[in-house]
């Protein structure tokens, strides 16, 4: 039988594996953010080359009080390594010590289509019925996001399922540069989604995304929460009043409680299957407490770890200035060879 005919994509190409990733320090981090990215990110540390980035020009698309902003990029770094990314493995640095991300952002802008942008769905989230009133920085945000990816030649990048549509946009971007310029510079990057928690319901109401701008906080858990908080918000967390299934088709039109089922398997690294086979036929009265000990027992640590870190601002921002280094080293070409495939003048070297 013949091989299907597969599009080659970057970890197939001339590209070496890379992975590169980011999380707006826009409000605190989420259980959201740890099982959808953060976890994953400490997991691919080792495997490949690993980039990590706090998209703070991003955050601005949407006023931020500047110290406030500056505070919450120290303790997002803080969330970072208290979960586990080492910055002697990972490059780990705040997106606007590096300018080649900005840089690269405005040449996107000018590949990029507005109608390409308009379909973004979380732009239409976003913006929602004021667009006029959205600023032009959250419209161009893929872009500068493709930036962010492509700068470094990233061919891998772990992200929740939110973030799927704005990764393929990425790859538009690669391909119509590529295509415009004649060149195969940029790689068709590959979005990572794996895992049992890609989407993280809001504890409130199962068919919302856990977010950090929900205005209950107890639809969420924050990496900051302390332990009481965190068994408190789960054993108050919405469900229905069945037992569990045994298996996963079962928890279809159950939104809450395939979410817990869910949060429970990402934090104890087992499938959902194996989280049902030794839970079904239980009820919430059992399920909610072992979903509750089990949180405090993978998350507290992160929080007191966060609250040490954080002790220490000034070790905070040596480890961001060491990391925006490293990644300028690696973005400083890519973006020179940029600038002379479009045919600027380069002659300050
Ligand atoms: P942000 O800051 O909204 O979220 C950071 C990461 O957390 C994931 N995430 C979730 N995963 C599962 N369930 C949830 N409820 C949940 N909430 C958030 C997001 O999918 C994301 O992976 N645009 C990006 C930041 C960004 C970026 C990049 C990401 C800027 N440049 C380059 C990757 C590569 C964002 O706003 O993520």
């Amino acid at each position: 039988m013949a091989d299907a005919i597969q599009t080659p994509h970057a970890s197939q190409t001339k590209f070496s594996p890379r992975v590169f990733s980011g999380i707006q320090p826009s409000g605190g981090l989420t259980l959201g953010n740890y099982l959808g990215a953060l976890k994953r990110f400490v997991a691919m540390q080792g495997q490949m080359e690993t980039i990590y980035c706090l998209v703070d020009l991003h955050a601005i698309t949407v006023w931020q009080e500047p110290e406030r902003l500056r505070q919450q990029t120290r303790e997002a770094a803080a969330g970072f390594i208290a979960a586990g990314i080492d910055p002697a493995r990972s490059i780990l640095f705040n997106q606007s010590q590096v300018s080649a991300h900005a840089e690269l952002g405005w040449i996107f802008n000018c590949v990029a289509r507005m109608g390409w942008m308009s379909r973004m769905t979380q732009w239409k989230d976003k913006a929602g019925k004021n667009a006029e009133a959205a600023s032009l920085g959250l419209f161009a945000y893929p872009s500068l996001m493709a930036a962010d990816i492509l700068v470094y030649h990233a061919t891998h990048v772990p992200v929740g399922e939110d973030q799927k549509q704005h990764v393929e946009l990425t790859r538009d971007i690669a391909a119509k540069f590529n295509h415009d310029y004649k060149v195969d510079f940029f790689p068709l990057t590959e979005p990572v989604i794996e895992g049992a928690a890609t989407r993280v319901m809001s504890l409130r109401d199962g068919t919302k995304k856990m977010s950090k701008s929900d205005p209950s906080d107890q639809s969420r858990i924050n990496l900051t929460d302390d332990a009481d908080t965190i068994a408190s918000k789960f054993r108050k967390a919405r469900t229905d009043a069945e037992l569990l299934p045994d298996t996963p088709e079962g928890l279809k039109d159950r939104p809450e409680a395939r979410n817990l089922v869910n949060i429970y398997a990402a934090l104890a690294d087992l499938t959902v299957e194996e989280v049902l086979a030794d839970y079904a036929g239980r009820g919430f009265a059992v399920f909610k407490p072992a979903l509750a000990d089990l949180a405090v027992a993978k998350l507290a640590p992160i929080s007191t770890e966060m609250q040490r870190l954080m002790a220490d601002p000034a070790e905070i921002d040596r480890i961001l200035g060491a990391g925006a280094e490293k990644a300028d080293a690696i973005a400083q070409p890519i973006l020179a060879k940029t600038l002379e495939i479009t045919g600027m003048i380069r002659s300050r070297r």
